[in-house]
């Protein structure tokens, strides 16, 4: 094993990949002065439906918006439960309560990090009306299951899709047809990036037409371009709902972003391909399991530690990571962990035990396409400069 040596440059966790292209889209923009919802936005909707081979596509200002308007949409409410996963962004159990419904935990499947739709069904009851399933780091869930579940109870499925862009499920691109909805996000670490931003997908006309008016103020279709010669001044508000719409700004972005993804896609999997090889040969830690149903987008590389042959835990891995200038990140804190859940069900240790079993173990490396070679092999390096260093 050669000698490791220290770089001098910190390798951040994350970056956007920008062109000259992404920096004239913006310009033209504002030089434009249609910097509101406008003509880019729609065309961001159809190129972004026509990519996933979707029917309809709403954008928005965040997934979190996406997500709370899916659900809005299909008419969840006070009274009603939706199921989800704990290893997630809090956004995805939060938008549940924004309803006024609650959210119900069922563990994940250890091997894969996303729900167990065993786990799933144990959690159904006369009130369940949704499920929210997260294809998590952009494994993607197992889709044929979950809907088995949700057709034998009459539930509504809504991906939460932020990690998915590029994801397939046996062979059909996440998004292609669905019985639901599917929300994505494009904030700045996600393999699409608009700065902030989201899009809700799906098939169905009435879900797609409610979504745009809960997210643009609940006001009557296409106000957006009122103001422009011909159009109308009256609106109507239908809804009480909310200022959830993207903006050209991020759309002149996204189209740029969604022109290049099959190319920023292919230098994710070089690095993510290196990565599994590599790390497959160090014992003391697990490269992701991707079963056979899914084709990884690779928006997060989630590397598990393995204690037992570890004389430290996750937490020093990462110090010791940083301390040799390579940004981590976790993904996630299980959200029934957080105070805001625990005081509100009362959840406590033991309840998740794969997820517990999962965090306490995960570390997300870098994973970019302007990640170079040389700092991806200086990042398994790192990995196995530990391993030898805290090996029992
Ligand atoms: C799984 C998951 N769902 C939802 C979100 C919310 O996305 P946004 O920041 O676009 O609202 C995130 C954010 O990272 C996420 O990781």
């Amino acid at each position: 094993m050669g000698q490791f040596k220290k770089r001098e440059k910190f390798i951040p966790y994350n970056l956007p990949d920008f062109t000259e292209a992404e920096i004239s889209a913006v310009a033209e923009t504002v030089r434009s002065l249609w910097v509101a919802k406008g003509p880019r936005t729609v065309k961001f909707e159809e190129e972004f439906a026509k990519h996933v081979g979707a029917k309809h596509a709403v954008a928005m200002n965040s997934c979190t918006a996406a997500l709370h308007v899916s659900l809005l949409s299909a008419g969840i409410g006070p009274g009603d439960e939706v199921i989800t996963t704990p290893m997630t962004f809090a956004s995805t159990a939060n938008t549940i309560i924004h309803c006024g419904a609650t959210p119900v935990f069922a563990d994940i499947d250890y091997k894969t990090g996303c729900i167990d739709p065993e786990e799933v069904e144990k959690k159904v009851t006369s009130k369940t009306k949704a499920i929210v399933p997260v294809h998590y780091s952009g494994q993607v869930c197992d889709l044929d299951r979950i809907y088995d579940i949700a057709d034998k109870y009459g539930l509504f499925v809504s991906e939460d899709a932020a990690h998915a862009l590029e994801s397939f499920y046996k062979g059909r691109i996440i998004g292609h047809k669905l019985k639901g909805t599917a929300c994505y996000s494009f904030y700045a670490t996600k393999n699409l990036t608009t700065g902030e931003g989201g899009m809700l997908v799906t098939d169905d006309d009435e879900i797609d037409a409610k979504a745009r008016i809960w997210a643009g103020q609940g006001m009557s279709r296409n106000a957006w371009n009122r103001y422009a010669k011909g159009g109308s001044w009256r609106y109507d508000i239908c809804e009480p709902g909310f200022k959830y719409n993207m903006f050209d700004i991020q759309a002149a972005l996204g189209l740029v972003q969604l022109s290049r993804i099959h190319e920023m896609q292919a230098r994710r999997l070089k690095i993510a391909e290196k990565y599994q090889r590599e790390f497959a040969k160090i014992d003391a830690v697990e490269p992701p399991f991707v079963p056979d149903y899914c084709t990884h987008s690779w928006h997060l590389y989630v590397l598990r530690i393995v204690p037992e042959l570890l004389t430290i835990d996750r937490d020093r891995f990462i110090e010791e990571l940083n301390a040799r200038n390579v940004g981590t990140s976790v993904h996630f804190i299980p959200v029934t962990s957080m105070s805001a859940y625990t005081k509100r069900f009362g959840f406590k240790k033991g309840d998740f035990p794969n997820t517990e079993k999962h965090f306490e173990r995960i570390i997300s490396l870098p994973l970019y396409p302007s990640l170079s070679d040389e700092e991806t092999d200086y990042i398994i390096a790192a990995v196995r400069d530990i391993v030898e260093k805290f090996h029992k």
